[in-house]
């Protein structure tokens, strides 16, 4: 047959645009993209009737922790690779980057990433790459970065915050310095650690043990502060960034500040930041500390407004899921793992830090229906895919040159409004902090390089462990210094 696959009837979203087009796959790639009805005479191995639903690339994650050695002070992360690439599927993302965590005990980058290779190989479900978080960038670690970008890892993340990762500024130069070399995307975790650290003393002073505490111990000024010194910091290095999980609107309103300027600031919202709040950290008994994750879910419904608007004007480049779970009730590692005969409410500085949602991250915004289709497009899959060198490769639906990974949504009026619950879901994570959540949409079909990886209403997940393929990415399409050449110090 001429094709593998053909996709009629669709309504396909790019990130520019909404256009009835037919699409027709061979050999893993996007062979056409054609007007409705361009395709009827061709043939292929199998025709998928899209009945008038959204076309779309498939979801680049590009916030994801599987796996994890204890970093963060806490237990390993729930999903492994296996089970995280198949919650990932199952709702409709079809790459994703997750970390290569390199301890601050370490000195070498390159072990970190090797011993990351072995946990992913022949596990996935789905397409991905990795970030490297640099733990301590020591000469040896920062010399290893030409390698890391000729093994096609363009990124790294780093940490403001946390004991066991935390940086202080001449370290981040440091790393800012040959990052910007190397042509490598720096990730920082915004949030000033000592802040932190007091805030949480004072409240333990106070008997203060409950999870609703997290949020009083991360106040927004700690993520504020460290946003703007993050910015200033790059600004002089002529190197970009990206800001991580940004929570609190003072932080985008810096982020905005410094882009209507000029500089290369990117930033990256979540889904908690869209749909949570303080009040679901305060919830009867233990339960709030499904809801703990740092930064924290803010003030109020506002906060949510102001960080949708982020989204629709610009200031977030990208919506990643930042999946990092910790199963509640698990006695060893678990967020109930800081409960005990003494705490009954456990004590907020122990609960691990983190919540799954790689699965419900495209549902929810769309169900949500504050974006523009395109918009949409854009933060969950194309601008991932340019800010991370994987696009037009992944994040894009391009004749010739992107591979076939592709979500297929139901059209209007074909699925009734349902309640997430967390049995629905493909993770090893025994809750959602989206429970109860009214949903409108899911993906009904999703491709990954051609295969039918999921068919929602026929077998549900389809894909196999082991398809999914480590993914070379090579520099930002986005992310540069605004000069050429080497850095030189000013004088
Ligand atoms: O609470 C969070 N976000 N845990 C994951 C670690 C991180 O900082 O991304
Ligand atoms: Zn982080
Ligand atoms: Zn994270
Ligand atoms: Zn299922």
């Amino acid at each position: 047959t001429q094709y593998d696959l053909i996709i009629t009837n669709g309504v396909v979203v790019s990130d520019t645009e909404v256009q009835e087009w037919d699409i027709a796959v061979k050999d893993e790639k996007i062979a056409k993209v054609v007007r409705r009805g361009g395709l009827k005479d061709a043939k292929a191995g199998k025709t998928i009737d899209a009945e008038g639903g959204y076309v779309m690339p498939g979801g680049v994650d590009a916030h994801v922790h599987l796996q994890e050695p204890p970093l963060f002070g806490k237990g390993s992360t729930a999903d492994n690779y296996e089970t995280g690439s198949r919650s990932a599927v199952c709702g409709g993302t079809t790459t994703m980057v997750t970390f290569a965590p390199q301890k601050k005990t370490e000195d070498t980058l390159l072990d970190t990433l090797a011993a990351t290779h072995e946990r992913a190989e022949d596990n996935c479900y789905i397409d991905y790459s990795f970030h490297i978080i640099v733990g301590n960038p020591s000469e040896k670690a920062l010399s290893e970065f030409k390698t890391l970008r000729e093994e096609g890892i363009s990124s790294l993340k780093i940490y403001m915050t946390y004991a066991a990762l935390q940086l202080h500024d001449g370290q981040i130069l440091d790393i800012l310095f040959e990052a910007r070399k190397q042509g490598i995307t720096t990730m920082i975790h915004a949030e000033n650690g000592q802040v932190i650290d007091w805030m949480t003393a004072q409240l333990e002073k106070q008997k203060l043990f409950a999870p609703k505490y997290h949020a009083s111990s991360h106040p927004p000024m700690a993520e504020t502060e460290a946003t703007y010194r993050a910015i200033s910091l790059s600004e002089f290095m002529d190197t970009p960034i990206l800001i991580v999980h940004v929570s609190t609107p003072a932080a985008a309103a810096h982020i905005k500040a410094a882009q209507d300027r000029g500089l290369p600031i990117y930033a990256e919202t979540c889904p908690q930041y869209l749909f949570l709040t303080k009040q679901d950290l305060d919830q009867p008994g233990f339960a709030g500390s499904k809801c703990v994750c740092s930064p924290p879910p803010r003030e109020s419904a506002a906060d949510c407004d102001a960080i949708w608007d982020g989204l629709a004007n610009g200031t977030f480049t990208i919506l990643s899921s930042d999946h990092c779970p910790f199963r509640y009730d698990d006695a060893a590692l678990g967020k109930k793992s800081s409960v005990s005969a003494e705490y009954p409410l456990g004590r907020f500085k122990y609960i691990p830090n983190g919540c799954p949602g790689i699965e419900t991250r495209l549902a929810l915004t769309l169900s949500a229906n504050r974006l523009p289709l395109p918009k949409f497009v854009q933060v969950t899959s194309a601008n991932p895919a340019k800010l991370y060198g994987l696009y037009p490769r992944k994040g894009a639906l391009v004749e010739g040159v992107s591979d076939a990974d592709i979500n297929i949504w139901y059209p209007e009026g074909k699925m009734v409004e349902f309640e997430l619950r967390n049995e629905m879901l493909h993770h090893d994570v025994d809750y959602s902090p989206f429970e109860g959540r009214k949903l409108k949409q899911w993906p009904r079909y999703t491709v990954l390089r051609g295969k039918l990886v999921w068919d929602r209403e026929n077998g549900g997940l389809l894909g196999e462990k082991g398809y999914g393929r480590f993914v070379k990415r090579g520099s930002s399409s986005l992310a540069k210094p605004s000069k050429e050449g080497e850095w030189v110090l000013p004088l």
